[in-house]
């Protein structure tokens, strides 16, 4: 059994695009997984960093875009395969094969609107938990890139994904959005809500002083489950949002402490997967594990 996991944090800007990116790369070059990103955000900001931004404007002009998939299915309430949507072996990193992506559309918002209009919330929903059923066949992890705010799909993702993972910055503004999302998780709990695998604190300068204290504060706070490894602020990580036309290897995109400190993630959060997994019933295999 497989996981879909959307990284989610209701404050803007708290590198949400960016886990994401090196979540996929990590998981696919170290450990060789199968991984399907799916860019819920109309900003498309995960497409560009895993695809050329020419080849991601022409996907959005083919109307071959993650939006197009759902309006299809959901306004249109045509039957379309979703793997017609997806572009296969993206990403600049040549050890990272088995990244695939699902592109972000820029009218996202005004299909979000469309379905609040037409009242097809449960039209969505239902088209998501299908789509999420059997993309999670076929990969080991179906990440979803979340816009900030908490719009129509983003609801959908966070009540059918598996399990939710929220970067925040070690600052105050950033620690509200994960309280505003921890209060909304309570809300009508009966509609279902993913399990939270924890906090992860990223773009940690570590040699600045509030930056500990707000890490200290954020750990205390055990609903958070914080993960032991931080992200820290670093350049590699800033540039890796620019996609390289010539492909490099995962050690020279990430080099040094940061690749170390990626790395060291994924494998929390591998081991975090496999327990959250076992505890909702499902019997975990080889390639989750
Ligand atoms: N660890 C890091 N070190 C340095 N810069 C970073 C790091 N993580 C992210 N950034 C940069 O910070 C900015 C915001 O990151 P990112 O786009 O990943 O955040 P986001 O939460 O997805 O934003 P949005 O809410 O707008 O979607 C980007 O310019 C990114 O390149
Ligand atoms: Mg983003």
């Amino acid at each position: 059994m497989h996981s879909t996991i959307t990284i989610m944090n209701a404050k803007g800007g708290v590198g949400k695009s960016t886990l994401t990116l090196t979540l996929a790369e990590t998981l696919s070059a170290v450990h060789g997984k199968r991984i399907l990103v799916v860019d819920s955000d109309a900003h498309s900001s995960v497409s560009t960093m895993l695809m050329r931004p020419d080849w991601v404007q022409a996907i959005q002009q083919q109307g071959r875009t993650m939006v197009d998939y759902f309006i299809t299915v959901v306004l249109k309430n045509e039957f379309v395969n979703w793997t017609a949507f997806v572009s296969a072996g993206v990403s600049d990193v040549d050890d990272a094969r088995t990244v695939d992506l699902m592109t972000g559309g820029g009218h996202l918002t005004l299909f979000e609107r469309e379905v609040s209009k037409e009242g097809l919330e449960s039209r969505l929903r239902h088209a998501v938990r299908n789509f999420l059923n059997e993309a999670r066949s076929s990969y080991d992890f179906v990440f979803v890139d979340s816009a900030p705010g908490l719009s129509v799909l983003t609801e959908c993702w966070l009540r059918e994904v598996d399990f939710y993972l929220s970067p925040s910055k070690p600052d105050y503004i950033s620690t509200h959005g994960l309280q505003f999302l921890g209060a909304f998780s309570q809300r009508d709990t009966e509609m279902g809500f993913a399990h939270c695998l924890g906090v992860v604190i990223s773009m940690k300068d570590i040699n600045a002083f509030e930056d500990s204290q707000y890490e200290r504060w954020l750990r205390q706070n055990c609903k958070h489950t914080c993960f032991d490894q931080v992200i820290p602020r670093a350049t590699s990580l800033q540039t890796a949002a620019h996609f390289c036309p010539r492909p490099r290897s995962y050690w020279a995109k990430y080099p040094g402490e940061t690749g170390k400190a990626l790395r060291q993630l994924a494998a929390e959060l591998l081991v975090r997967n496999s327990a959250a997994l076992t505890r909702k019933g499902h019997r975990p295999d080889r390639a989750a594990e």
